[in-house]
């Protein structure tokens, strides 16, 4: 049976290729998705590692010349999805979105870095490698510049698309300000795909509508846009993942020999340790968002607030803490990590973000719990998302109650999820 899934995983990355790029699902997301990418990149890696490294290639080709890259790359419109370029109006060629997403990339990177060194093949990829590397630095400076205002080391999230977490109910007070006023009229195109029950509100969308306006209006200069947007959250996820990336980058300037990059990431991760405890709330004894512009925690535990272990940040009360959590939530669910604590009211076991399993997320929250010792948790979240795809299918994320699909089938990164944990 095994053998079979990873034949119909392999079979859905091939399918879903739009050749040099991958769209997460062929319906509901007809384009370029920047962390599904990446993500999708680790499965490629397993069966072909050419075009797992030019799934890289092409995202990054995108990069705008600031250093940002876009969590949309539209190499063609389609009608199938809305938002598309023309509410953007971002004017780029290939036409993009202008706002970005959880920088995954560079530890991903590193994975298939490590991998052509073990089937030694580091002499056929070095090369690429070093072409990436400077790209990669780039944007994780771009965030250090434009995210950080206070040089924590965290990462501020201007959208809920850019956490990646789009409903999570993290950002129901921080989106409050988001004036919808104006949004207008427009048609959903994901509803027409999916059952409602899966996808974000109407009120989420107007708000989502309204500050891509509001970026849009700003002419999409991300310096202008931090410093004025109505939503500002600090995010412990992408926060999380880039203090991860940029552990991962430092190794990658090591290979590669460039001794004032690594400095200077060095510096960056050291900012990060001394300032991500800014996203501890002490009252909820949980990691998780923040709201910059009143301070706020949102005292919400998630499956983000998992991502202490895999940034490499550890603490002893605070991990013990998230254990304790994880226990928990594990006699609540039959599969973790639910996107949202079950024992909050707002749990809801198949809408999106505010319940459902993600496999990614899974891979990540497994990774994490291994390298910090916790092999036990480690083992059971790994096998957890295994189960679910196995009896359920490769859907975008699954209930964590009975396990039933939610969203969208034949998924791209749900499929890279399945190889990089059974087929490598
Ligand atoms: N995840 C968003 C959507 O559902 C876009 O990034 O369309």
């Amino acid at each position: 049976m095994t053998d079979d899934l990873n034949e119909a995983a392999r079979a859905i990355l091939r399918a879903n290729d739009r050749g040099g790029y991958t769209v997460p699902n062929g319906r509901v997301y007809p384009f370029q998705w920047n962390w599904d990418s990446a993500f999708v990149a680790m499965g490629f890696d397993t069966f072909d590692r050419d075009r797992a490294w030019a799934e890289i290639e092409s995202l990054f080709s995108a990069q705008w010349e600031d250093g940002f890259v876009p969590h949309i790359v539209f190499w063609k419109d389609d009608p199938g999805y809305f938002p598309g370029p023309a509410v953007w109006g971002t004017d780029r060629t290939p036409m993009t979105s202008g706002i970005t997403q959880p920088p995954v990339a560079a530890t991903m990177l590193r994975q298939l870095w490590d991998s052509a060194v073990a089937a030694g093949e580091a002499d056929t990829y070095r090369s690429r490698a070093a072409a990436l590397f400077p790209k990669l630095l780039e944007w994780h400076r771009w965030f250090a510049r434009n995210r950080d205002p206070e040089g924590r080391g965290i990462v501020v999230a201007l959208h809920p698309w850019e956490t990646g977490r789009d409903n999570s109910p993290e950002w129901d007070a921080p989106g409050e300000p988001i004036d919808i006023t104006n949004v207008g009229d427009y048609v959903r195109r994901d509803t027409g795909h999916l059952d409602a029950k899966m996808r974000p509100t109407k009120l989420e969308y107007d708000r989502y509508l309204a500050l891509v306006q509001y970026g849009r209006a700003q002419g999409w200069d991300h310096a202008r846009i931090a410093a004025t947007n109505p939503f500002r959250v600090a995010d412990v996820g992408m926060s999380m993942m880039l203090l991860r990336a940029n552990r991962d980058l430092l190794a990658l300037a090591e290979a590669l020999g460039r001794g004032a990059d690594a400095e200077e990431l060095r510096g960056l991760i050291a900012r990060a340790e001394a300032g991500i405890g800014w996203l501890w709330d002490e009252a909820k004894g949980t990691w998780c968002s923040r709201d910059l512009l009143t301070g706020r925690h949102s005292g919400f535990v998630t499956s983000a607030s998992f991502l202490s272990f895999y940034a490499g940040v550890s603490d002893p009360a605070k991990d013990a803490a998230m254990l304790a959590h994880l226990e928990r939530i594990a006699g609540r669910v039959a599969h973790l990590m639910p996107s949202l604590d079950p024992d909050d009211p707002g749990f809801q076991m198949i809408r999106y973000w505010r319940g459902p399993v993600w496999a990614v997320v899974n891979w990540m929250i497994g990774t994490g719990l291994a390298e910090a010792g916790h092999a036990g948790s480690a083992a059971k979240v790994r096998q957890d998302t295994l189960d679910l795809i196995a009896r359920n299918g490769f859907y975008e994320a699954f209930s964590p109650i009975d396990g039933t699909g939610s969203g969208g089938d034949d998924f791209s990164w749900t499929a890279a999820i399945w190889l990089a944990w059974n087929a490598r």
